[in-house]
């Protein structure tokens, strides 16, 4: 049921104030005056203390999956001690590459049911390994083969590119590093800012979706466009590939998320005054690597869309042909969850201005039960 909505992608995202609450429910727990508020995970409290042991974290996972993980990433070596590595799952398959008893592999899927995930958890059951889920889909194949693992409880997604899940699974992704980070003494800063950003998260979502018309006034100026290029760096990175990921998937328009540190070793060569360029500069600790960047695409006439921090699009904008999308702060292990919502947002619009399918993008199923 679509309710007030033209599409089913269209509520997916505009319902994440909702979907975000559902999934951090009964999880967040608020301690008293001089107790620390923590984080209970019913799923995986039986097997933290391994978590916590084991040599290494591995993420694996296919597409918006994969990313979202990317996006958790600096918040669980932050917090968890344990070095985190990253896997598409087709990849380790491919390579049938190293995984220990000692690792904790952590499958994240919103279907449960994606074949090349499956396989590599059969390989890495296989291997030995602690294998945890982190599902959308109750009784899932990939809910019920992990050992242990959380659902992120955000709802059926029936639209074939993933918004809410997206946003759900990296949340789920931080309260697992707050989970494993345990009270220490270190951690306690950054621990309180992280659940007081997650309690006041939805708020903040529903302030950044307040921006549909201006991303559709933006899709109007991008509809003819042959390609659009998103750089991000640190927490943003995996922003800039499941932005671009969007909009190549639904508006069938040619995309790519670039490592912004990459810029200089190649993807500078494609810069000149038609191709446009969104930079993701919201303020965290690469705030000026990212303005540095900025300039330097200025100073190639590169054709800029800034995606700021409230109040800082003066500051970031180099030039008058420059556009800024200022978003909400947050916590900046969150920011990801604020940030791909202007850029889901932008993909939809792209994509019914361009007179595609939305919840049915060509080529695509929404479970790739096959390999
Ligand atoms: C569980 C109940 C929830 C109830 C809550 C009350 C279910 C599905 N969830 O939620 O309805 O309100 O207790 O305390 O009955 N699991 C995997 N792999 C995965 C995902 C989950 O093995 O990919 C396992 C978990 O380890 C756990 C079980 O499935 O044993 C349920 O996980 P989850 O729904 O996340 O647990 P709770 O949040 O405690
Ligand atoms: C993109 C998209 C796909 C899926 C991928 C993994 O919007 O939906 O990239 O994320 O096929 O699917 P799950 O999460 O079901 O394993």
């Amino acid at each position: 049921n679509k309710g007030k909505y033209e599409h089913y992608m269209q509520k997916e995202i505009h319902e994440q104030p909702e979907s975000l609450t559902t999934t951090m429910r009964g999880r967040l727990i608020r301690g008293g005056s001089h107790k620390a508020k923590t984080v209970l995970l019913g799923g995986l409290k039986d097997h933290l203390k391994t978590i916590r042991r084991s040599r290494r974290i591995v993420f694996i996972g296919c597409g918006t999956s994969y990313n979202a993980a990317l996006a958790a990433r600096p918040i669980l070596e932050e917090l968890s001690g344990v070095p985190v590595t990253m896997e598409v799952a087709s990849d380790l398959l491919d390579r049938q590459g190293p995984i220990y008893r000692e690792d904790t592999a952590v499958f994240v899927s919103q279907s449960g049911e994606t074949a090349d995930t499956l396989l590599a958890l059969e390989y890495a059951l296989e291997n030995g390994a602690l294998c945890v889920g982190i599902t959308n889909t109750v009784g899932s194949a990939i809910a019920r083969h992990t050992h242990c693992g959380v659902h992120i409880n955000a709802g059926a997604e029936i639209g074939v590119a993933s918004t809410k899940a997206y946003t759900s699974q990296i949340v789920v992704m931080a309260m697992l590093a707050l989970a494993i980070g345990g009270d220490t003494i270190s951690n306690e800063a950054k621990r309180e800012a992280t659940i007081d950003g997650l309690i006041d998260l939805p708020n903040k979502v529903r302030e950044v979706l307040q921006l549909d018309q201006e991303m559709k006034d933006l899709a109007k100026l991008l509809i003819a466009e042959q390609s659009l290029l998103v750089f991000g760096r640190g927490y943003n990175y995996a922003t800039a590939l499941e932005g671009a990921l969007k909009v190549k998937e639904v508006a069938l328009m040619h995309s790519e998320g670039i490592l912004a540190g990459e810029m200089k070793h190649g993807p500078l060569a494609l810069v000149d005054e038609n191709l446009p360029i969104v930079v993701i500069a919201t303020r965290d600790a690469c705030f000026s690597k990212q303005q540095s960047v900025i300039q330097q695409l200025h100073a190639r006439k590169g054709r800029l869309i800034v995606m700021c921090s409230k109040g800082d699009a003066a500051a970031v904008c180099p030039g008058e042909s420059c556009r800024a999308i200022e978003v909400p702060q947050v916590e900046d292990c969150l920011q990801p969850v604020v940030n791909i919502i202007p850029l889901q947002l932008l993909a939809y619009h792209l994509t019914v201005l361009r007179g595609f399918n939305v919840d049915q993008p060509r080529n695509l199923a929404k479970s790739v039960t096959t390999q």
